[in-house]
C-alpha cells in the first residue's frame, strides 16, 4: 500500500531568507492560497518573533487558510513560542509550532556557548511549551547533518517523550551526500527507541547542489514528510525543490513506497507566482518549471515525440500545469470576465476599489497588448500591489534617445514625496542612462547587483518583466516593474527597488543570533 508524504513548504520562511526575497503580507497570503491549492499538507508562514511584519503575516495567513495546516517558526525560547503561540492564535485551519535549536558541536561550542546536556532540556522545556499552544509540535535539531549520532539519538527521544509530534531533520548547509543522508535517516528511526510515535522529516540545504537527492535518499529510508520550497528559492544555494521532490516521487512510484496528495497541475501557476512576486527568475532549463523543461528543439525528440510521447518524454506537461492554450483575455473582455478569470486563479480582491483598480491597469494592458495571459494578469496583481502603498517615488515618464553611433541619453520625470524632478544623464545603454538619470534625482548611493528581463508571454508585444537587485550598506532589495516597453518596466523596476531601500528593513534573523 502507498504510504503518504507530507510536503512542508516553506517558501514564506526559509525562501524569504534569500537576500531581497521579502514580501509583503498581501503577497505572502498570495502565495499560502496558491500553496493550499496545490494541496501542500503545511506552510511555513514565517517567524513570529523576526519581526511585527512576520507575526502579522503569520496571522494573516493563519487566517487566511482552511485546508492545510499553517505553521510559525520559533527557536527553543520560551518567548519566541509564545509569539509563535500567539500569532497562530484564532486560526481558521489546524497550526503548528515549530521549535528549534543547533545540535552540532560547532554550533553548540561557537554560537550557542552550551553543553549537550544544556542544549538537550534546553529543547525540551521548548517542546513542552510549544504544547501548550498546540498539539501539533515539530523540533529540528539544526546542523543535524554535521552533529554527532548519540547525541542527535538522545535529544530525539528526549523531545518525542516530552511531545514532539514531527522530528526534523535538517542538513543546514547543504553538507552531506545522498547515500549519507539516507543512512542517518534509517540509523535515526532504527536506534531512537520512541521513533514511531513521530514523523521523521527532512529539510535540505543545496550548497553542493544535493538538496533534491538528499531528500529523496532519505524518502527511500522512511522520511515521510519533506521540507522544500518553490523553485527551491532559499537561503545561499536555496533550500530542496518542492516541484523536483514530488515529481520524482510521483514519476519513480517503482522506487517509492509513499506519494504526496499533490495537484500536480498547480505547479507551474504556483512557480510563476513565487517568481513574480519575489523577483527570481526561473532559469530556462529548470526541471519541471523552467520555460524549456517540456521544449523539444532537436528534429529527431520532435519526430519522437510526435509519433509516441514516451519516446522522449517521462512526464506529460499538462501533469504538472504546462497548458497548450492559454489565451485567456483580450481587449474587448469585460468587468465580469476578467473577475471570473481572477477568480480562477485563486485572486481574491480586498473590495469593489481594488477590483477597479486593477481591471484599469488590465484594460491600458489591453491597448497596448492583443492577447493577455494569466501570467499577465498574476503580474498585473504583483504590480498594482507594489504601487500601492509606501511608495515615495513615482515613475512620471521617460524619454530616451538611443541611436547608433550616439550616445543613449534618458531624460525621466519622478515625483518624490509628491514633487516634480526632472533629471537627464547618459549611459552606455538607453536603460544605464535611464538608471543614471533616476539615481541622479534620488541619490541613493546603492550598487547595482543585477539587473534582468524576463518575457512574461511569448509574441514581440509580450510585457517584459525586469528584476532588479540593489545593495546598499549590506542590506539587499529586489524592485521589479512590467510594461510593454522594456525601457519603462527597468524605470519602474528600479525605483521599485530604490522604494524599498528607502523603506526600514522588514525582519531581522535571530535564528542566527544567541538564543
Ligand atoms: O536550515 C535549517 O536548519 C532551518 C531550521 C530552522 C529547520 O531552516
Ligand atoms: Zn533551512
Amino acid at each position: 500500500m502507498t504510504e503518504r508524504l507530507l510536503v512542508f513548504d516553506t517558501t514564506l520562511r526559509d525562501g524569504e531568507q534569500s537576500p531581497g526575497a521579502s514580501m509583503t503580507r498581501e503577497e505572502k497570503v498570495r502565495i499560502a492560497k496558491a500553496l493550499e491549492r496545490l494541496r501542500v499538507d503545511v506552510i511555513e508562514a514565517g517567524f513570529p518573533t523576526a519581526s511585527v511584519g512576520d507575526f502579522e503575516s503569520v496571522q494573516a495567513v493563519a487566517q487566511a487558510i482552511r485546508e492545510s495546516t499553517v505553521c510559525g517558526l520559533a527557536r527553543a525560547l520560551v518567548s519566541d513560542i509564545d509569539r509563535a503561540g500567539e500569532a497562530l492564535r484564532g486560526a481558521h485551519t489546524q497550526t503548528r509550532i515549530h521549535t528549534f535549536i543547533a545540535t552540532s558541536p560547532i554550533h553548540m561550542e561557537r554560537k550557542l556557548r552550551m553543553t549537550q546536556e544544556q542544549v538537550l532540556d534546553q529543547a525540551v522545556i521548548a517542546v513542552r511549551r510549544a504544547r501548550q499552544h498546540t498539539d501539533d509540535v515539530e523540533f529540528s535539531p539544526e546542523d543535524a547533518g554535521r552533529s554527532e549520532f548519540d547525541f542527535l539519538c538522545r535529544i530525539l527521544e528526549a523531545v518525542i517523550a516530552a511531545g514532539a509530534r514531527t522530528v526534523n531533520i535538517p542538513d543546514t548547509v547543504g553538507y552531506n551526500l545522498p547515500n549519507q543522508f539516507g543512512n542517518l535517516i534509517y540509523r535515526l528511526r532504527e536506534r531512537v527507541p520512541n521513533a514511531d510515535k513521530a514523523v521523521f522529516s527532512v529539510h535540505c540545504h543545496n550548497d553542493l547542489g544535493l538538496a533534491v537527492a538528499n531528500s529523496l535518499a532519505a524518502i527511500q529510508n522512511g522520511a515521510r514528510q519533506v521540507e522544500c520550497t518553490i523553485n527551491g528559492l532559499g537561503e545561499r544555494a536555496g533550500n530542496a525543490a518542492l516541484e523536483e521532490i514530488v515529481m520524482a516521487v510521483r514519476t519513480r512510484r517503482d522506487l517509492f513506497t509513499c506519494d504526496t496528495r499533490l495537484d500536480t497541475s498547480q505547479i507551474v501557476s504556483c512557480s510563476r507566482l513565487v517568481s513574480t512576486i519575489t523577483g527570481f527568475p526561473v532559469q530556462p532549463n529548470k526541471a519541471i518549471v523552467g520555460a524549456n523543461a517540456f521544449a523539444h528543439e532537436a528534429g529527431i525528440h520532435q519526430d519522437g515525440v510526435l509519433k509516441s510521447r514516451e519516446t522522449y518524454e517521462i512526464m506529460r506537461a499538462e501533469d504538472v500545469g504546462w497548458k497548450a492554450n492559454r489565451m485567456v483575455l483580450g481587449k474587448h473582455s469585460g468587468r465580469n470576465a476578467f473577475r471570473a478569470r481572477m477568480d480562477e486563479l485563486g485572486i481574491v480582491f480586498g473590495s469593489e476599489e481594488e477590483l477597479s483598480r486593477v481591471f484599469g491597469l488590465f484594460k491600458d494592458l489591453a491597448d497596448k497588448k492583443h492577447e493577455i495571459f494569466d501570467e499577465d494578469l498574476q503580474s498585473l496583481v504583483t504590480v498594482a500591489g507594489l504601487e500601492k502603498k509606501n511608495e515615495s517615488i513615482h515613475l512620471l515618464g521617460v524619454h530616451v534617445c538611443s541611436e547608433t553611433g550616439t550616445i543613449p541619453h534618458a531624460l525621466v520625470r519622478i515625483s518624490i514625496e509628491g514633487k516634480e524632478h526632472q533629471s537627464e544623464a547618459v549611459g552606455s545603454g538607453p536603460v544605464d542612462a535611464v538608471f543614471k538619470a533616476i539615481e541622479g534625482a534620488v541619490e541613493t548611493q546603492s550598487d547595482l547587483l543585477l539587473y534582468s528581463v524576463n518575457a512574461i508571454t511569448g509574441g514581440t508585444d509580450a510585457q517584459g518583466e525586469v528584476t532588479v537587485r540593489l545593495e546598499k550598506g549590506g542590506r539587499i532589495v529586489n524592485g521589479q516593474g512590467a510594461d510593454t516597453d522594456i525601457i519603462v518596466a527597468s524605470a519602474k523596476a528600479y525605483i521599485n527597488a530604490i522604494n524599498k531601500l528607502l523603506m526600514p528593513p522588514q525582519r531581522s534573523h535571530p535564528q542566527n543570533g544567541d538564543i
